[in-house]
């Protein structure tokens, strides 16, 4: 995907609500807190249990999930790594127009690349992107196997499967990293905790 807008003779229009009167208007900065994990790690129910803690705080918050958005936004894409990077690019640029709303975005997509997540985290100010890293290991994962995924990657069925097939790139720095060992609600609440919100 090129840089660059194909698009010619295209200008860029200003808005008059600034960030701070978003930041008024909702009461609490914008911010993308963005899980990345294996497939089954738990991003997905993290994701929707702080979603709904946040709400009950007054957060005006949004999932995007990894899963809900490959039946919509990016239905054209498969798991081949130019899809997922595509997937992560696009998904990115809806995170600057949420963090650009004054929103608070909770994201859960394998994000398997390096590359993919810094690329996202250079479309935030400083400070707007949280990477929280799901770390929850492949054993446990495979031994959940929640969508029965795990089993049909050993057999074969699902070609270029994370963890199996096709690489996981751990976060090497993320501002937050969780054990999934623990309780649901104490892992919540950490996170909670540290976005500060
Ligand atoms: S990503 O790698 O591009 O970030 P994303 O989070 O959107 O992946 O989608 C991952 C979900 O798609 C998994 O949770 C699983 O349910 C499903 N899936 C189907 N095929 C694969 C595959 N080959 N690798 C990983 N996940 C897959």
């Amino acid at each position: 995907m090129a840089d660059e807008p194909v698009s010619q003779n295209i200008v860029r229009a200003e808005g008059r609500v600034d960030a701070l009167a978003r930041r008024r208007l909702f009461g609490h900065p914008a911010r993308t807190v963005w899980f990345t994990g294996l497939s089954g790690s738990g991003k997905s129910t993290l994701a929707f249990a702080v979603e709904e803690a946040l709400v009950a705080r007054g957060v005006a918050c949004y999932v995007l999930d990894g899963d809900n958005i490959r039946f919509g936004l990016n239905r054209d894409l498969g798991f081949s790594p130019e899809d997922r990077a595509e997937n992560i690019r696009r998904i990115g640029e809806v995170c600057r127009l949420f963090h650009d709303a004054g929103l608070v975005v909770l994201t859960a997509f394998i994000s398997p690349y390096r590359a993919d997540r810094a690329q996202v985290r250079e479309l935030h100010p400083e400070g707007g992107f949280t990477e929280i890293f799901v770390d929850t290991p492949l054993e446990v994962c495979e031994a959940r196997d929640v969508k029965g995924l795990y089993a049909k990657a050993r057999a074969g069925e699902i070609p270029e499967f994370s963890g199996i097939s096709a690489p996981y790139e751990a976060p090497e720095d993320p501002e937050a990293r969780v054990d999934t060992t623990k309780p649901l609600d104490d892992c919540v609440a950490e996170i909670i905790h540290h976005l500060g919100l």
